[in-house]
């Protein structure tokens, strides 16, 4: 595993999260849909530390809302322990809800209220008082910009405005640890990037944030670390940086081909600073570093093979996942 640790230094306070050796198998089915069982979480072990955002970033189905489901108590894991500041998942469970915030993959809203009242009856299921209860709601529509919609049904709320009351409505009761399942699936950018620097405060004000998501921009843009999940298993955990500068190249140069790759490919290996030349759906993917000039060798050698598009960008997460899988992301 590509790690300076799943684990922050020895010197650091107690983990705000701790999660040791979990595994989740759903049971099978029987019927006419049987269905074996599932291996969800593979053997998963991360700390996280207070104050800290981290993010899960994997394709679908690798294991992060099953993650998330026992960390807020709603999954009983199969084996291995979870910690929630300093609090057994399985064996206090009510005492960890009452630390945690969470917005859930799907809205998890009370359509039967309007908005301010989402927000009322969750302070007050959080035993506030009505006095205290009614003005934290209304700060916290100030907060997330929904003042002028206190009144609306949660129908009439656009998706990044929906986003934003669940957000609230996690961070109402002033929460330790706040966990976020894929909190911007389906926005659009500016909703997304609203929603942020909402995170980012919410840092500021010393909330640790466990959040997952699919987007490597997301995990780039907000983590503190990030831990690349795939089928239920940690493939690499560390700062983005360190993550991107893993792979040993700087340059990552995306050629389409109209021929044979193969020749290409093995032309491309003898030229100094390439790394690797790894076949993609419409020609190579060509990591190098350092030489001056390298780009410019790639191109050449790719003439002879109908080179139709070059591009040259940095190593992102993403970059990462490929090198760690062979499959991107989103396949
Ligand atoms: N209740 C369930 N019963 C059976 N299998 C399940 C159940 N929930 C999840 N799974 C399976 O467990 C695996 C992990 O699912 P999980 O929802 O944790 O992944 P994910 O990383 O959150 O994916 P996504 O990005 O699609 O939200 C998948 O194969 C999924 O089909
Ligand atoms: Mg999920």
């Amino acid at each position: 595993m590509t790690s300076t640790g799943t684990k922050p230094p020895a010197h650091a306070p107690a983990p705000a999260i701790a999660i040791e050796g979990l595994r989740k198998v759903y049971p099978g089915s029987k019927g006419p849909r049987a269905a074996g069982p599932v291996t969800a979480v593979d053997g998963i072990d991360l700390e996280v530390a207070p104050g800290e955002v981290f993010g899960l970033l994997g394709p679908n189905g690798a294991g992060k809302t099953t993650t998330v489901g026992v960390c807020t108590t709603r999954i009983r894991p199969t084996a291995g322990q979870v910690r929630v500041v300093g609090l057994d998942v399985t064996t206090d469970p009510a005492r960890v809800k009452r630390s945690i915030g969470v917005v859930t993959q799907f809205n998890t809203l009370d359509r039967q209220c309007n908005v301010w009242e989402n927000l009322y009856l969750h302070c007050r299921f959080f035993a506030m008082g009505a006095k205290v209860a009614r003005e934290r709601a209304d700060e916290l529509l100030v907060i997330f910009h929904l003042s002028e919609r206190a009144k609306a049904s949660v129908y009439a709320l656009s998706g990044g405005m929906a986003q934003r009351l669940q957000l609230a409505k996690a961070v109402a009761h002033y929460p330790k640890v706040l966990f976020l399942d894929e909190p911007t699936a389906g926005l659009d950018p500016q909703s997304r990037l609203s929603l942020w620097d909402l995170v980012r405060d919410l840092k500021a004000s010393g909330t640790t944030v466990l959040l997952t998501t699919h987007y490597m921009e997301e995990a780039d843009a907000l983590c503190d670390r990030v831990a690349i999940i795939d089928h239920g298993q940690v493939l690499a955990c560390d700062r983005p940086g360190p993550l991107k500068r893993s792979l040993g190249a700087d340059t990552v140069v995306e050629l389409a081909l109209t021929g044979d790759p193969s020749p290409v490919a093995a032309h491309l290996s003898t030229i100094p600073g390439v790394s690797s030349a790894e076949p993609t759906a419409d020609g190579l993917r060509v990591m190098a570093s350092g030489a001056d000039g390298v780009v410019a060798q790639v191109m050449e050698a790719a003439l002879p093979a109908g080179l139709r598009n070059l591009s040259v960008t940095e190593p992102t997460l993403e970059t990462v996942f490929i090198a760690l899988t062979g499959r991107d992301l989103r396949e």
